[in-house]
């Protein structure tokens, strides 16, 4: 079986939900079910056996080292962090708390068990870290794209906190031996998105009524990945990555957020029309920058498809009308996240445990 953390949040949803879609292979998953964690994610897998959901901290070194002990998972993938930008400019030390120290206690507990394997086991295990591009730091508009050569230079409290993590990563491969891969991905969008990031709040907002707040001018650049992509591109790092490599993921899909905002608009025109007839870009708001924001983040993903024949199965086009396809679809998933119900539940089902 494999050890997941952070599997009830944006993006180790998606991947343990198409794990156990594609093999039957039983998940382990970890998560503190933080404001991002959220259960209903996984709830088609209720009463799946394959599905093994333990609630703690990946930085409870008591517990990940029972949980490994008992489970004897042949690898783990690590999502859990603290991931929002925003969110990490207003309170950095919660990102320096789950990203930096949860590592830290995470790769020491992994060490332990993965010490107490046999040699057959040791020799296949894998610990896979699920980082970001923004730990390069930002580019100009001319400048080439983030190959996995690029030098760290990260500028916002979260991008640092995944670079240190990313560095402890790679200082148990090479001082301890551990066998591990880096993912460093780009913009990531898609179904389960926490609506505090520009797509869901986009959405989210629009049919609400609500402004659609641009940042600055609007054209910062990202490069944005399915969801699904980024998990079919952990699945195959995970199968078949060189240890100790970092693979840069990305989807060819460098965009300014307010083209993404337009695009975004233009399809509700399309799929759930303003009642008043007038057209969902009128709600976008221009607001005041966000400090330290990086201009342009681009991802040049070859290393992953020379080595390991890895592709987007999506465009942009495909893959943002399947997302806002789904907000539309799922409006009480919305609501349990953005009201609070959500929480009450975990502390009354896990009683804070
Ligand atoms: P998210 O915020 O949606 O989910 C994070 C999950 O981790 C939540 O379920 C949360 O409850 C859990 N968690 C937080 N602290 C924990 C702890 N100490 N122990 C156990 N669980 C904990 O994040 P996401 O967008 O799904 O991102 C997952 C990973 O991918 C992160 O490491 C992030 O840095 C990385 N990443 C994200 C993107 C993106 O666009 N979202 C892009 C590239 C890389
Ligand atoms: P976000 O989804 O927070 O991801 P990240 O900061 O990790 O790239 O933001 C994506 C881009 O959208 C980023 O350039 C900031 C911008 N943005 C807005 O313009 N308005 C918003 O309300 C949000 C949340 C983001």
């Amino acid at each position: 079986m494999i050890f997941v953390t952070g599997g009830a949040g944006f993006i180790g949803a998606n991947f343990v939900l198409d794990w156990l879609g594609a093999t039957d292979e039983p998940v382990v998953n970890l998560d503190k079910l933080t404001y991002a964690g959220n259960l209903q994610n996984l709830s088609t897998l209720q009463g799946d056996a394959r599905h093994v959901f333990a609630h703690g901290d990946m930085g409870d070194s008591a517990l990940v080292a029972r949980l490994l002990a008992e489970h004897r998972p042949r690898a783990v993938v690590n999502f859990a962090a603290e991931s929002h930008v925003d969110r990490s400019i207003h309170g950095p030390e919660d990102f320096v708390q789950t990203n930096v120290i949860g590592t830290f206690r995470l790769l020491e507990a992994v060490r332990a068990y993965w010490s107490s394997c046999s040699a057959d086991e040791q020799r296949s295990f894998r610990f896979l870290h699920v980082s970001t591009d923004e730990v390069y730091g930002s580019l100009a508009a001319d400048d080439p794209a983030f190959t996995e050569d690029n030098k760290y230079e990260p500028n916002s409290p979260y991008s640092a906190s995944k670079a240190a993590s990313d560095h402890l990563v790679r200082a148990w491969h090479h001082t301890y031996g551990l066998p591990v891969l880096t993912t460093n991905c780009s913009n990531n969008y898609g179904p389960f998105h926490f609506p505090e990031k520009l797509i869901p709040l986009m959405i989210v907002n629009a049919i609400a009524g609500k402004p659609l707040p641009v940042y600055g001018d609007g054209m910062q650049v990202r490069d944005w990945l399915y969801v699904k992509d980024h998990c079919s591109a952990i699945r195959r790092v995970l199968e078949a990555g060189r240890i100790g490599e970092t693979y840069n993921v990305g989807g060819w899909n460098e965009k300014p957020n307010i083209e993404i905002v337009k695009t975004v608009c233009a399809l509700l025109d399309e799929l759930r029309p303003r009642t008043d007839g007038k057209r969902y870009a009128e709600q976008i708001t221009y607001v005041t920058d966000r400090p330290g924001h990086d201009r342009r983040y681009a991802i040049d993903a070859r290393k992953l498809e020379r080595e390991l024949g890895w592709k987007p199965a999506e465009t942009f086009d495909t893959g943002i009308r399947k997302t806002v396809e789904w907000y539309l679809a799922h409006e009480d998933w919305v609501r349990n996240v953005q009201s609070g119900a959500y929480r009450d539940w975990v502390s009354k089902q896990y009683g804070g445990a």
